[in-house]
């Protein structure tokens, strides 16, 4: 594995200490406002499926993550006092069936007053006596977890933290830089193994090997989607054996490291100029689009101006004709393009806080006729977000668009032509800047060509 990736890498070191600073005081903040002492943080457990002893893979609650680089470690947890060293209760089963984390070792270790343990009764001893004063945050499937702290999630800190994770520190970026630069190694194999007549199996495979992630390690299961599959919008099914004729591929695939994320879509053209040239005109939206991203930008006007510059895509490529607003007033830009133009990206793939107007927790809904949109925050420096522009033959929803006004609209023969490509996306993860933006994704296309 490239050693950038790992816990050694002396640029996030250098970085740590200040993104810790900086979660620090969320979490001041957080409890000042919870008029609480102390903060207990979980990082899970892995669930057992029903009926069975076989564990789920195991997720990290993303607030332990934000703290420490510590994606693996079941069992632990991180009290926060302020003003004090935080503690990390790192657990070390004794356990001869599994593997066991290994002794603390990384660039993390020195912000914290590490204490391991081995049985789970032991962790009781670190943490606050005063449980009343504490709030705990996390999946507790188990009472019994929380170690008597009753306030357990408590919205008004939980929404504080949500709403600050927008901002990513410079820790958080680099790590996400190092999470494009991994995804776009895997995105590179992958379209060769498209472009020697892969199937979808074997392509995945690929992928997975050069970014060097097991299936569960994926932030998200990839969409590795040749021809019509291409409409499906989470498509994972992964064919083992290739189609007769191989005209598209379309793949959403990202990676992570320190958990976290990119996210990332290409889509290919076997050799069809048309298809070609309507993914060119896409492409070229798709940065239009990314050109406008900074900071002071209400993302819902983003995502209404999409549909009004997709619908010109639709007009040139004649698979509709009207002016921009009657197609999307009459729903044809969205019956092409049915989900949003992006979401907050970070620990999580759709990071939290997309919708919130202040840290209290105020919604902002999304614009009336576009339920999917994951992101209605005005945006403001250092978020990531991603611009991921669709366009797609899908029946089920066009079959809606039969007896309306909107059925004119639609040029139905250049849809039949479209329809065995399944659907263009192309999408990138753009952080936002007070003036501009920095896009991640073709920073790390162009680094590694
Ligand atoms: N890969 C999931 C998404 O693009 O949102
Ligand atoms: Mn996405
Ligand atoms: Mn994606």
């Amino acid at each position: 594995m490239n050693s950038d990736y790992g816990d050694k890498n002396p640029e996030l070191g250098r970085l740590y200490a200040s993104h810790v600073e900086t979660v620090t005081a969320r979490h001041d903040h957080a409890l000042e406002q919870a008029g609480a002492s102390h903060a207990v943080i979980y990082s899970g457990n892995p669930k057992v499926a029903f009926l069975d002893d076989y564990h789920h893979p195991f997720k990290a609650n993303p607030h332990f993550v934000s703290w420490a680089p510590l994606t693996s470690l079941p069992f632990s947890y991180i009290v926060y006092t302020p003003g004090e060293t935080p503690v990390l209760v790192y657990f070390q089963p004794r356990d001869y069936w599994h593997v066991v984390p290994g002794a603390p070792d990384g660039y993390w270790t020195g912000e914290f007053d590490i204490r391991i343990v081995h049985a789970i009764e032991d962790v009781a001893a670190h943490l606050p006596e005063d449980r009343e004063k504490c709030i705990a945050i996390g999946e507790f499937d188990d009472e019994a977890l929380a170690f008597g702290i009753e306030r357990v999630n408590p919205s008004l800190a939980v929404n504080i933290l949500h709403y600050a994770r927008g901002a990513k520190t410079e820790y958080e970026l680099a790590c996400m830089r190092l999470a494009s630069k991994r995804g776009t190694a895997g995105h590179i194999a992958a379209e060769a193994a498209f472009r020697e007549g892969w199937p979808e199996f074997d392509i995945h495979r690929a992928y997975c090997k050069a970014v060097s992630h097991s299936d569960p390690e994926l932030p998200y299961g990839n969409i590795v989607a040749l021809n019509d599959h291409g409409a499906v919008l989470h498509y994972t099914d992964l064919d083992r054996t290739a189609p007769d004729t191989i005209k598209s591929f379309l793949i959403d695939a990202g990676a992570q490291v320190h958990g976290y994320a990119s996210d990332i879509t290409r889509t290919y053209s076997s050799g069809d100029q048309r298809f070609q040239d309507l993914i060119d005109r896409m492409e070229a939206m798709q940065l239009e689009i990314v050109d406008h991203v900074e900071a002071g930008i209400d993302y819902r006007d983003l995502h209404v101006h999409t549909h009004k510059l997709l619908a010109g895509v639709l007009v040139d490529a004649e698979l509709a004709s009207g002016d921009p607003n009657t197609l999307l007033e009459s729903g044809v830009t969205a019956t092409f393009f049915p989900h949003g133009l992006g979401h907050l990206l970070g620990i999580q793939v759709h990071d939290v806080g997309g919708f919130m107007e202040n840290e209290s927790g105020t919604v902002i809904d999304p614009p009336s006729g576009h339920p999917f949109l994951r992101l209605t925050r005005v945006l403001e420096e250092d978020m990531v977000l991603t611009i991921e522009p669709g366009l797609y033959v899908i029946d089920m929803l066009l079959d809606k668009l039969r007896g309306t006004p909107a059925e004119g609209h639609v040029n139905w023969s250049t849809v039949d032509w479209l329809r065995p490509y399944g659907g263009i996306r192309i999408e990138d993860d753009v952080r936002v800047l007070v003036d501009g933006r920095e896009n991640l994704t073709r920073d790390a296309f162009a680094a590694a060509s």
